[in-house]
């Protein structure tokens, strides 16, 4: 017992306590901008209605270079619209990708035409891009005046099936992702399918990563479907990429209401399955990899290791690792074998960083099985390195029957 026989320090103590419930609409559409599509308009009127609704708009310039008509589409969009919205400056465009995560002098830049135009917290910031810039953006709204209602308008695969329509955001520092950033829930969300049309291929496929992630830890009937058209989404049909990107979205929504923790307080984070590795492999290749394209190889190599743990019946990672090929993924780059001066495996320093970014114990998802996720406490380096054997060997196997 603590002696406490002088009674100097005695303590009283209030305990403060209330609870905030979040709610966002998250819509499929086409076509937002077209002024026959009164979505966005409404949207805004679910703040406050009959009333101007002071508009800053910061959008990725890969958008831009892909629909040039793009800027001029929103601002009559904006006319049209003009007793709901004032957009108070021309579109800012930003640049695209992790290169606008990995310099705070962007962050900053948009903090200062926030400031310059006197959004207030009854203002909207809107960001209109993939994963990266609504990351960034999302920080941003977070952060000026303690935080600005915001509006995401996801335009990749990923933006559209996970990461926008989430509660986190987050900017690279210190050579490790999402270092400095928040949890702050939007104010809404709009999904419009007619942006996927101009993504290139490569981040069509790569998106594609986190549906299968979801499937396997959460749905093994959306797997199924997923392996049924995989030849379809292989060639971007639209209803399949609609399926796959509206399925996925609702899976990460379903995960953060309903999985009990969506602020990540304790040390299970279900949805970063295969992301330990793939946050490393982002790092390690100097984001050379796209983040789908890292979060499928860390989802096969996962895989792979439930199987050889014994916690996944044999042949499901052979079957995860087919339905990754056959959606378009290489599972193997070089970099999984980069070694420090050390002789260490610079990958495996993900495990640390994973652990770390969480604090308390190390907590991984594995498969049990197809649609069914586990947590583990430990991972075994050896057969770490035995999974990315495996993968090496499949790769360079696949490639001798190619040439
Ligand atoms: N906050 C979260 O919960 C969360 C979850 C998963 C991933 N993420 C983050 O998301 C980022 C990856 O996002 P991403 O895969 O969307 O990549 P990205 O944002 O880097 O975009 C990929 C490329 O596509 C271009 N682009 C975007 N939309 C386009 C369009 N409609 N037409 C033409 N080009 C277009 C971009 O300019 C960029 O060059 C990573 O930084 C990752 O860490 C965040
Ligand atoms: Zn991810």
């Amino acid at each position: 017992m603590i002696n406490n026989a002088a009674n100097l320090y005695t303590t009283s103590t209030a305990v403060q306590e209330f609870s905030i419930p979040y709610r966002y609409p998250v819509s499929f559409t086409y076509d937002m901008f077209n002024p026959a599509n009164p979505l966005l308009a409404e949207t805004l009127c679910m703040a406050e209605h009959g009333m101007q609704h002071r508009l800053v708009i910061f959008i990725d310039e890969g958008v831009v270079n892909g629909q040039p008509e793009l800027l001029g589409r929103i601002e009559q969009y904006a006319d049209y619209y003009k007793h709901h919205i004032d957009l108070v400056t021309h579109p800012v465009i930003m640049p695209a990708g992790e290169a606008l995560k990995s310099d705070l002098s962007f962050i900053e830049q948009m903090q200062e035409v926030i400031c310059d135009e006197h959004i207030d917290r009854h203002s909207f910031i809107m960001g209109i891009g993939g994963g990266a810039l609504l990351d960034a953006v999302g920080l941003v709204a977070a952060t000026s005046h303690r935080g600005i209602r915001h509006i995401r308008i996801p335009t990749t695969v990923l933006a559209q099936n996970d990461s926008g329509v989430g509660v986190k955001n987050g900017v690279n520092l210190f050579g490790q992702k999402n270092y400095l950033g928040t949890f702050a829930p939007p104010f809404a969300v709009i999904n419009d399918y007619q942006f996927i049309e101009t993504l290139p291929a490569r981040d069509k496929i790569s998106g594609m990563a986190e549906a299968v992630k979801v499937a396997l830890i959460r749905d093994v009937i959306f797997y199924h479907w997923l392996e049924t058209n995989s030849a379809k989404l292989n060639r971007f049909e639209p209803d399949a990429m609609r399926h796959m990107i509206k399925r996925s979205a609702e899976l990460h929504m379903h995960q953060i209401a309903n999985g009990g923790d969506p602020f990540e307080t304790g040390s299970i984070r279900p949805l970063d399955f295969g992301h330990w590795a793939a946050h490393r492999l982002e790092t390690i290749t100097a984001y050379e990899l796209r983040h789908g394209e890292a979060v499928a190889i860390g989802i096969a190599l996962d895989t792979h290791y439930s199987v050889l743990c014994g916690l996944l019946p044999k042949g499901s990672d052979e079957r995860v690792y087919g339905l990754l090929s056959t959606l378009g993924f290489d599972l193997w780059h070089p970099a999984l074998e980069q070694q420090n001066e050390d002789g260490q495996y610079e990958i495996m320093q993900g495990l640390t960083d994973f652990q770390e970014h969480l604090g308390g114990e190390l907590t991984i998802t594995l498969l049990y099985d197809i649609g069914v996720g586990e947590e583990v406490n430990h991972m075994h380096h050896d057969l770490v390195l035995e999974s990315m054997q495996w993968l090496k060997q499949l790769h360079y196997s696949q490639a001798r029957y190619a040439a």
